[in-house]
């Protein structure tokens, strides 16, 4: 049966441009006065019910007008983020976005290029970019790499980089299911991210594989410890094979030794992978370089651009010393990709051979207009001050005689507690897990937490380039204030 609609050729272009245009410069428009104002606004608010409720509807089947949509989004969506734009937001580890790179997002998705690579301009934007990026952390001009998702994602690259260049056999053919090939191990500090256990594990290296090697007391790898831990592994008949590094850790910012885990690794013939994530970026911070000295010597390195580079998600990079060894990890040549000297697939399709993914967006234009637009000093100059505040949240921290400074503060990680003296020390977790979800809850700011030595602590972790000096003796005044008025609460409570 013929319907009305099989006359009707459909496009999901706007009927009326002029209508769309206006609409979307209110958008713009909006999200502008937005950011201009984030200061003003609550750092985290809940979704309230009625907006949850409001946030479950039936499948659309017909069109609603776009506007009214956008009016949704503006009550329903846009006030309940995480809160990681605001100036006080130090969760996790969490950039902010900036204005230009969402302008960027926006040229990006409008031109809406396929960057497995082709023959085209934004490609060669992300060498250019990737050029860029490779002389910032002080590697060579011939190394190979590619922007990424996030540093889950280029850090587990990287590690498949490795897995294929030191496995000693045929990895992508043979895969792990052998049994007459010798168990493969790595090597990180108990400090490494979860990215590592995850890598593991999707690699088919299994969780088991990774040793997670003790730290000293500032959280750094015990580079003793680890060179036995390869020798027992060898021992055995195992293969050693990768060790990682951390150019600041999670959860306290610590740097290990790169130059010394470089060194081992050389001796040793082990692939040295650095996860950089935040940490590497301290490369182009003159007073901060000289913490991840080494780095510059991994053979693959991972670290975000959404985070110490403060570029909206997602954008991370994955750089691997040996350009053959990250390609052979990856490449393939289905005829369907088929190669041309001439054309549209010219100049091939590099960033597919460096990685997991084929379509892939064009997030290498907002790096390349930022570093354009701001110029790289701008990021070194921020990520000092990021330092310098939270070495000034620790030292009010110090001063305080309620508070106390959990862990050395290398970078931008401060962990500490409310501790007053005639507090019981068995009740200080409970104290400091309830002043955090009341800071979190008054909206006024966004640390998150950690336990550092089995201790929880109140976790500071400053990629905001919003932050100012104020904004932590803030934090600090109402840490104890509310810290005050929890020891009251309990105290009355047992009574
Ligand atoms: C040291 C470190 N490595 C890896 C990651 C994972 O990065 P992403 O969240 O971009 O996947 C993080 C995230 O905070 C991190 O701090």
């Amino acid at each position: 049966m013929k319907n009305d609609h099989d006359d009707i050729e459909e496009t999901l272009d706007p009927q009326d441009w002029d209508e769309l245009r206006a609409l979307g410069h209110r958008m713009l428009d909006d999200t502008l006065d937005y950011l201009s104002s984030v200061r003003e606004k609550p750092a985290w608010q809940p979704v309230p019910e009625s907006v949850k409720r409001r946030l479950e509807q039936p499948l659309p089947t017909e069109p609603q007008d776009a506007a009214a949509v956008y009016q949704e989004f503006l009550e329903n969506v846009l006030p309940y983020t995480n809160g990681n734009r605001h100036p006080r937001f130090w969760g996790w580890v969490q950039g902010n976005g900036t204005p230009l790179g969402m302008l960027a997002d926006m040229l990006a998705s409008g031109m809406n290029p396929h960057m497995a690579g082709f023959n085209q301009a934004p490609a060669l934007v992300e060498h250019q970019v990737l050029a860029w990026l490779t002389e910032m952390v002080g590697m060579p001009p011939e190394t190979s790499g590619v922007l990424i998702g996030g540093g889950t994602m280029a850090n587990i690259t990287g590690l498949a980089v490795a897995r294929h260049a030191k496995a000693g056999f045929d990895v992508r053919e043979l895969g792990l299911q052998a049994n007459d090939h010798p168990v493969l191990t790595l090597y990180g500090s108990t400090e490494t991210h979860g990215w590592a256990q995850k890598g593991a594990e999707l690699l088919g290296l299994g969780n088991r594989a990774l040793r997670r090697i003790r730290v000293d007391n500032e959280f750094r790898i015990d580079i003793d410890a680890l060179r036995k831990a390869v020798d027992v592994d060898r021992r055995a008949g195992r293969r050693p094979f990768c060790v990682i590094g951390n150019a600041g850790t999670v959860n306290t910012g610590a740097t290990d030794d790169l130059a010394g885990l470089a060194h081992l690794c050389h001796e040793e013939k082990l692939w040295f992978h650095v996860d950089g994530a935040f940490g590497a970026l301290a490369k182009i911070a003159p007073s901060l370089a000289p913490i991840v000295a080494g780095i510059e010597q991994a053979d693959s390195l991972a670290f975000d651009l959404h985070k110490w580079m403060y570029l909206p998600f997602e954008v991370a990079c994955v750089l691997a010393r040996d350009a053959n060894a990250h390609r052979e990890a990856f490449t393939l040549k289905p005829s369907y990709l088929g190669e041309s000297s001439r054309g549209v697939l010219a100049a091939g399709l590099p960033f597919a051979e460096r990685g997991i993914e084929l379509t892939r967006s064009f997030r290498a234009l907002k790096v390349w207009m930022s570093l354009k637009a701001h110029g790289v000093n701008a990021f070194g100059r921020l990520i000092e001050q990021n330092c310098r505040q939270a070495r000034y949240l620790a030292d009010l921290i110090e001063a305080s005689p309620d508070l106390e400074l959990l862990a050395p503060v290398p970078l931008n990680i401060v962990c500490f507690r409310f501790a007053p003296k005639d507090v019981s020390p068995d009740a200080l977790d409970r104290i400091n897990e309830e002043i955090l979800v009341q800071i979190q809850e008054s909206g006024l700011a966004v640390p998150s937490s950690t336990r550092i030595n089995g201790d929880f602590a109140l976790r500071v972790a400053n990629t905001n380039h919003r932050s100012r000096q104020e904004d932590f003796d803030l934090l600090v005044r109402e840490v104890s204030e509310i810290g005050k008025t929890v020891v009251s609460q309990l105290l009355s409570a047992r009574k």
